[in-house]
């Protein structure tokens, strides 16, 4: 993701609560942030984003998002993927991510993707305050490689 990138990212910003710009800029700005950006294959048009941090061996998947032409094609997936691939080449052993009880299509992405759910926040999101559900990848190099074919 590059500043170039940034209008795309804030329009596909349909969940609430909304990203502003300056937010996403400061994640392209934080020391420890990394991001990675989808485009379709067919059109060309930005599909989605992926932002994460990193600290020493421990990395947190901070928001991930499709826009909804493209969903249901793998998007999130690859996003993933490219994600593992990057946390793998820095030195990470393992990634959190917190995501809404309620939120099953992304509970079921991270499920398929090897994460599995290491503990819950009760009460941890507003409007409407809900639980998160803590999920986590050990990131084994064989395992998720294998896995991942
Ligand atoms: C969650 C989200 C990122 C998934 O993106 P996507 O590109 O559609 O996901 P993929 O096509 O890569 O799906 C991979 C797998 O996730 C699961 N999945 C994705 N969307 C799903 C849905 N709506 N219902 C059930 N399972 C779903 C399926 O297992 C799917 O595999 P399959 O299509 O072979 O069955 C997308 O729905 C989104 O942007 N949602 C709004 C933002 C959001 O909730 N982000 C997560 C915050 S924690």
């Amino acid at each position: 993701m590059t500043e170039a990138d940034l209008p795309d990212v804030v329009r596909g910003e349909y969940e609430k609560p909304a990203w502003t710009r300056a937010q996403f800029e400061g994640e392209l700005h934080h020391p420890q942030g990394w991001q990675f950006i989808a485009h379709s294959r067919k059109t060309g048009q930005f599909a989605g984003y992926l932002c994460g941090r990193s600290v020493a061996d421990e990395s947190e998947i901070i928001k991930i998002a499709v826009v909804p032409d493209c969903r249901r094609q793998g998007v999130a997936r690859q996003l993933l993927q490219a994600a593992v691939r990057h946390m793998q080449c820095s030195g990470v052993t393992r990634c959190f991510l917190e995501v809404r009880q309620s939120n099953v299509a992304a509970r079921k992405l991270y499920e398929k993707n090897l994460f599995h759910q290491s503990g819950v926040r009760r009460k941890y999101y507003s409007e409407p305050l809900e639980d998160a559900l803590i999920f986590k990848l050990d990131l084994v190099e064989e395992k998720v490689e294998k896995e991942q074919e």
